[in-house]
């Protein structure tokens, strides 16, 4: 059985690889502001720069967070947390002769940032002495990625996931993510407000980009609701995952997983869904036992893609009768993807989220003879065993069929995916992507001709920052915007491996991929962090994005559909008169309540009007009326309780027969 208690002091096998991050001194003052305190330990002292129109919605997050980044200058009275020595010159960034690739346009650009935000955007631009400048010349200057799906050091089936928040965001920001949204998973004996706190204290400390969060619903009573509206009142997360799958830990109901929607619309959130039938699994994995399949292809083999394209279906149907926005989370099969694709076509309010492993390999590598191989791919819903399952996901990404893509990174050492070696059901669930996934989509996406550049934007970043509540903030490069950027080389290539990448893990399930497109140069807050294979980060840099509630991107229409929807219920109402005839008693015999009902015929026939005939009265001389029917639709006859005679007729009409008649 899973497992999801593990100790906050339980050692970590995570280890940093080598890099150049670094808990700088706390007395600059300067860069105070880009780190977040509690409210009572900071002041507003002045508004110095620039407000953007885009940063309206933080205005109030920074009063409560303390993240001063975008409009105001703060002076801890407490200063607390790492702070970064840098002069003004280095918060002054020109990157300068690239491309400009939005979702919607690119342009050629040069695009100057000071203190975080993207303050001009166009060519020969003035800017002041000193600013550093990065050349891009024949080079796509594209939004940082979003990883809309990490688990970073997540307490999972008795271990723990061994990327965590720095060595998971310094691997996103190598591979041009600078932003992850990962995922509050409270423990049994936890409260969401409890799980959310640890994992802000768990993030906060260690972040090397921005960072925001998902809450999981894992069990459901009138407490979690009230936390749920705390979330996303004061806490700023707008939307909830749930597990059909999991059963025994995470997995909910489907009454349960109705109430969890209902709050969630109520709140304007988003609710997310792992979209597998939970109960049907742990049946098929017994089977598996039976047939003595304890390996990793055990672990496919009883999770089977109607499991996955079900449950899908369920959780649109009940999102549906919710009126609530639906996410699916990890797409992994072609039949689930034509799930929400359907509700799409239908007009439904639903997204669903590919992920690199989904789109970059697939689930023939469960049945590779090297056990350690076929383990470290395993993960819930698993890859599927056919190659076209990913072309097919990412033809869905570019009709905008699929909306955006994240990695469900959640990585797990040899020694770790061990506690399942001799049964797959103990197999710590997970693979790795953060570091990989823009370069997988580009090479499977664009170099395959199935994206453009300006959808390779959509799928990376913008879609999720429109649906997450982020953007224009995140996932677009314009005056106003986050200074999170990427410079990309479309020539760029690269053997992908384990021995090079950034992640904490042992194993990377891309090993060997060509890819070419890569990003050269990563952005994040106007600071160069990642250059020439170097990373310059600092640890606890990144901060707390909060999402808000009623997302345009996701609310307009639906606001309009429920408007329709419920004139529709109202234009069905059927006026009526009261009914003001009996009740039945059914305190009283059965009997008692039906005298009134009983036959009039003669006694022993059965009572034909309340089996559903006709009720003539009987005939002067007692016989059945006989303009009475003598059956029903169903095919009763009003005698069918009388024992018939049968009779063998020995010579019938049209031959003999040993049949009765
Ligand atoms: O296998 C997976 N996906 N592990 C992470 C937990 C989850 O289901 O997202
Ligand atoms: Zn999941
Ligand atoms: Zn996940």
């Amino acid at each position: 059985m899973m497992s999801s208690s593990l100790s906050d002091s339980e050692d970590q096998a995570s280890s940093a690889k080598a890099c150049f991050h670094y808990i700088p001194s706390k007395t600059d003052t300067d860069q105070l502001a880009h780190h977040s305190y509690p409210e009572s330990s900071f002041y507003v002292i002045k508004n110095t720069q620039q407000s953007s129109p885009f940063h309206s919605s933080a205005t109030t997050s920074i009063s409560r967070t303390g993240n001063a980044r975008t409009l105001f200058t703060v002076i801890p009275s407490m200063p607390q947390g790492p702070t970064t020595k840098t002069n003004a010159s280095q918060q002054r960034l020109l990157i300068k002769g690239g491309r400009v690739v939005n979702d919607d346009a690119s342009t050629l650009a040069d695009v100057y940032i000071e203190d975080g935000i993207i303050k001009q955007l166009g060519l020969n631009l003035v800017v002041p002495n000193g600013t550093k400048t990065v050349d891009a010349t024949g080079k796509l200057v594209m939004p940082g990625g979003i990883d809309t799906h990490t688990h970073f050091e997540l307490p999972f089936m008795g271990t723990r996931s061994v990327d965590d928040f720095l060595t998971g965001t310094q691997a996103a920001v190598a591979g041009g993510t600078t932003t992850i949204l990962d995922f509050v998973i409270p423990s049994k004996e936890q409260s969401l407000l409890e799980a959310y706190a640890q994992w802000r204290e768990r993030a906060d400390a260690k972040v090397c980009c921005d960072y925001g969060l998902h809450a999981a619903i894992t069990t459901w009573n009138e407490q979690v609701a009230k936390d749920m509206e705390v979330l996303t009142k004061e806490k700023g997360i707008n939307s909830f995952k749930v597990f059909m799958a999991y059963k025994g830990v995470f997995m909910l109901q489907d009454d349960e997983i109705f109430q969890v929607f209902a709050k969630c619309r109520e709140l304007g959130g988003i609710a997310m869904v792992h979209a597998e039938n939970g109960s049907v699994i742990t049946e098929l994995e017994k089977e598996m036992a039976q047939l003595g399949i304890t390996g990793p292809e055990g672990h496919l083999l009883s999770r089977p893609e109607q499991l996955e394209a079900e449950a899908t279906n369920r959780a649109i149907t009940i999102a549906e009768q919710t009126r609530c926005p639906l996410y699916v989370v990890h797409v992994m099969s072609k039949t689930a993807a034509d799930k929400v694709t359907a509700a799409r076509l239908k007009g439904q309010v639903v997204f669903g989220e590919p992920i690199a492993a989904s789109l970059g390999t697939d689930g023939s590598q469960y049945f590779n003879r090297c056990w350690r191989h076929a383990a470290a791919h395993v993960m819930s819903p698993p890859l599927r065993d056919d190659a076209v399952t990913g072309p097919y996901l990412m033809d869905l990404l570019a009709n905008g069929s699929l909306s955006a893509t994240g990695t469900d990174h959640c990585t797990f050492n040899a020694n770790q995916k061990a506690l399942g070696k001799d049964d797959f059901r103990k197999i710590p669930n997970g693979v790795n992507g953060v570091e990989d996934r823009l370069a997988v989509i580009w090479t499977k996406g664009v170099e395959t001709g199935k994206l453009d550049v300006n959808q390779f934007v959509a799928v990376t970043s913008a879609n999720a920052a429109r649906i997450f509540n982020i953007y224009p903030r995140k996932g677009r490069i314009a005056v106003g915007s986050d200074g999170d950027c990427i410079i990309w080389d479309r020539e760029a290539k690269k053997t992908i491996s384990a021995s090079t990448h950034h992640q904490a893990c042992d194993f990377n399930i891309f090993e060997g991929m060509e890819c070419r497109g890569l990003p050269v140069v990563t952005i994040v807050a106007g600071k160069v962090v990642y250059e020439n294979g170097q990373l310059n980060t600092v640890q606890g840099s990144g901060k707390y994005l909060e999402t808000t509630c009623f997302a345009e991107y996701v609310y307009q229409k639906l606001y309009k559909r429920e408007e329709l929807r419920d004139q529709h219920y109202k234009e069905r109402k059927i006026e009526r008169e009261p009914y003001t005839g009996e009740v039945v008693d059914i305190t009283k015999p059965f009997a008692a309540n039906n005298q009134k009902d009983q036959p009039t015929q003669s006694s022993g026939e059965p009572n034909a009007a309340s089996a559903g005939f006709h009720n003539r009265p009987a005939t002067r001389s007692g016989g059945r009326n006989l303009l009475d029917s003598s059956f029903t639709l169903s095919g009763d006859q009003w005698d069918d309780r009388n024992q018939r005679k049968s009779t063998r007729v020995q010579q019938p009409p049209g031959g003999q027969s040993k049949g009765l008649w």
